[in-house]
């Protein structure tokens, strides 16, 4: 289709030859630049290069649903959902399933060595930390694919056959990930839960529990043979929860972030008797989804940081120039607690115990910004982007060039941010954007009831953002971003997770962001209670009644909203939103869903984004085992909707009791990478494989114990992924 007029375009493209988008770009006029710029969601400027627009057309044009403006079609017959068996009480399926045509392979899973001098996996466990800091994390989540091959902004070329993978590992899972396990006893047991008998912590399982988060960056490469990866790439790198980092923005160097400076090593954190500058951190915990910067770096977002803390004392030592019950108020509003989730680093790692170290939780939940380019750069904590537990960070770059990052803090009843940068986006000059997400204004939305929303602007001095409510500085406002929101009277949503935005393509030019509200059972219950405008409300512990825009009581099954920016640029303070779907089991308890009419059932949306021709990916995370609420939806899923129609198909089963998250294709459109998250979890350390023996079970690697992946999606014929 080469030489083809893109349908939906009204600025003529005339490629000729083998003409790559990055050519058009070098001739077209200053506006359609824009447009082009704003268009590609997969990685703005970092990834054009080898997007054919003939390759483009052909999804397009042969797409069987009609395509209206901005949608490429879906050309692909929905996978049956991967239900759960009775006679074993497992899914049908130990396997993850693509529509007909496509093919599916394991690229690289937890412990695959990914640097030099990396060991090979042992499938029984054995490793110590130092083999798990140069091996693939655990527990994948959001992850984005920077192109090689050329370095500065404008001259990058052949971008689809070998990348960088910067990949997330939110969590470990300590039955799996220690040959013993680990005991723990919840705060409302008892007994012991977990772990095989007498299985204790060590500073050992920990600093390899430490080492198993944070990012990967993995070098991979295109072969006549499927996609590999480069196991001793000079770029290969691990960036763990004990990594060096700077703090910048705002709050950088405030006295809420001079925690105990700790020697950290292998044995265990000396605490060295100084403290942290304020400039400095270790460490990225709990990352979540991500995002990534048009100036070509990765954002990895810290969601649940709280449960690595733990504060048995209920209690904290005195620090000099803060208040006491100013850091017990920001601990119980971000849910610390008493034990932690039970990783039970704070026994045997003293920068982890939030009583004798209350400042250090103060350093995480935020956003991180990594140059995967630069395998010897140090990661920054962007402090203007806000503290909270950041689900994902998704750019817009609007006709002006101005960028902001949209956001979520994925608790019951938090909030959907924005953050807006303070100057337009220098397209010619990469470091000219180095310091972007240092200055701009962070705002938080209020969703109203009759379609139309504001973004409150949380700005010290404004809104009740003053001394005598707690907020003596912008600094104080970052760290205490929830707080703020509570005092300017944000909206408490659904649970957001990852946002995506809509590609601007095909004549639809509007700012139109979707983000996804998994579920809330505390919402719509009596007594109604909402988060006080004090900031003194326990995380996730408020009542909510139901609102227009989180419509639902007990919402088990979640939904996804969508937004559009007034006048069409990210510096709108108001806009208008809708319901894009409710989530739910039609055949069982929901017949009459708002949007999902006639397409294929899901619940629990979590991950989501939209590919470069306007296809909406949508990921969930639901209890993976196909039984109670999921007894027809079955195992977790990725489905493919059209944003016009709302025409939605499944694309992919997963295994047993895994979740599905972290999207990203090659800029031609025709690999996809997905993760698979923790399957076979509720597995203990006696029997790893109770549940799952994935990836094994689909011919990747040794049999033993279930292994989080990233996998890649390929079409048989070669075409774009979604499209005919
Ligand atoms: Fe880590 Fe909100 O999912
Ligand atoms: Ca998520
Ligand atoms: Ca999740």
């Amino acid at each position: 289709m080469k030489g083809s007029l893109h349908p939906k375009n009204n600025v003529t493209i005339n490629p000729s030859g083998n003409e790559s988008i990055r050519d058009v770009i070098e001739r077209v006029s200053m506006s359609r630049r824009r447009f082009i710029l704003t268009a590609a969601s997969t990685s703005v400027l970092t990834v054009m290069g080898e997007v054919s627009i003939g390759g483009f057309l052909h999804s397009v044009e042969a797409a069987p649903i009609p395509p209206g403006p901005g949608f490429g079609g879906i050309g692909f017959k929905s996978v049956p959902p991967n239900l759960n068996n009775p006679a074993t009480g497992l899914l049908e399926k130990d396997l993850v399933s693509v529509p007909e045509g496509y093919k599916v392979e394991v690229l690289v899973a937890w412990g695959d060595p990914i640097m030099p001098g990396a060991p090979n996996w042992r499938s029984d466990a054995s490793q110590d930390a130092a083999a798990q800091e140069k091996q693939f994390g655990m527990h994948t989540d959001g992850m984005h694919y920077f192109p090689l091959k050329e370095r500065s902004l404008f001259r990058r070329k052949q971008t689809s056959n070998r990348g960088l993978l910067c990949v997330n590992h939110e969590y470990t899972h300590e039955e799996i990930l220690h040959p013993d396990g680990l005991t723990f006893i919840p705060a409302t047991e008892t007994a012991p839960q977990f772990g095989l008998p007498g299985s204790q912590v060590t500073i050992e399982k920990v600093r390899k529990s430490q080492a198993a988060h944070g990012v990967s960056v993995v070098e991979i490469f295109k072969t006549g043979n499927g996609w590999k990866v480069n196991r001793n790439s000079s770029y290969g790198r691990r960036i763990t929860a004990n990594t060096e980092m700077y703090i910048s923005g705002p709050a950088a160097g405030d006295v809420l972030l001079k925690s105990k400076k700790f020697s950290l090593t292998p044995n265990g954190s000396i605490d060295t008797g100084t403290l942290n500058d304020g400039y400095t951190a270790y460490g990225t915990l709990n990352n979540c989804a991500h995002g990534y910067t048009p100036w070509g770096t990765y954002l990895t977002c810290e969601e649940n940081w709280n449960g690595y803390f733990a504060n048995p004392t209920e209690d904290v030592v005195s620090i000099p120039g803060v208040e006491k019950s100013d850091i017990l108020t920001l601990q119980k509003r971000y849910g610390i607690s008493k034990t932690g989730f039970g990783y039970r680093w704070h026994e045997v790692d003293p920068r982890f115990d939030a009583s004798t170290n209350p400042l250090e939780p103060h350093l995480f939940g935020w956003v991180v910004e990594i140059d995967p380019y630069n395998p010897q750069s140090t990661p920054l904590k962007r402090t203007a982007l806000g503290r909270f537990k950041h689900e994902s960070a998704q750019v817009v770059v609007d006709d002006n060039n101005y960028v902001a990052f949209y956001m979520g803090d994925d608790e019951r009843n938090e909030y959907i941010y924005k953050f807006v940068c303070a100057r337009p986006l220098n397209p010619f000059n990469r470091a000219a954007n180095s310091d972007m997400l240092d200055h701009g204004v962070l705002y938080v939305a209020k969703f109203k009831d009759d379609g139309t929303g504001e973004w409150l602007p949380l700005v010290y001095g404004q809104g009740g953002l003053t001394p005598e409510n707690g907020f003596r500085s912008q600094a104080e406002v970052l760290v205490k971003t929830r707080q703020a929101a509570d005092r300017v009277g944000a909206t408490m949503m659904d649970r957001p997770e990852w946002v995506a935005v809509r590609p601007r393509i095909g004549g639809y030019q509007e700012i139109e962001v979707y983000c996804t509200l998994t579920n809330n059972n505390r919402r719509g219950a009596t007594p109604a209670s909402s988060n006080n405008p004090d900031g003194t409300t326990s995380a996730g512990s408020a009542r909510p009644p139901v609102d227009a825009a989180n419509p639902r009581p007990d919402n088990r099954y979640g939904h996804i909203i969508r937004w559009r920016e007034n006048g069409r640029t990210v510096q709108a303070t108001t806009f208008t939103w809708d319901l894009f779907v409710e989530c739910g089991d039609k055949l069982a308890s929901e017949p009459n869903l708002v949007g999902n009419i006639n397409g294929d059932d899901f619940g629990a949306p979590d991950g989501l984004w939209f590919d470069d021709f306007g296809r909406l990916w949508i990921q969930t995370d639901q209890a993976g085992d196909g039984l109670g609420d999921w007894k027809n939806i079955g195992s977790n899923v990725m489905m493919c909707a059209d944003p016009n129609t709302k025409q939605i198909r499944r694309f992919l089963t997963s295994p047993m009791n895994c979740e599905v998250t972290g999207v990203i294709s090659t800029p031609d459109g025709k690999t996809m990478f997905v993760n698979i998250q923790h399957p076979g979890e509720d597995a203990v350390a006696s029997n790893p494989t109770k549940f799952s023996n994935w990836p094994h079970s689909q011919g990747y690697g040794p049999s033993g114990r279930p292994r989080s992946s990233t996998i890649v999606i390929t079409r048989k014929d070669g075409g774009i992924i979604g499209g005919l």
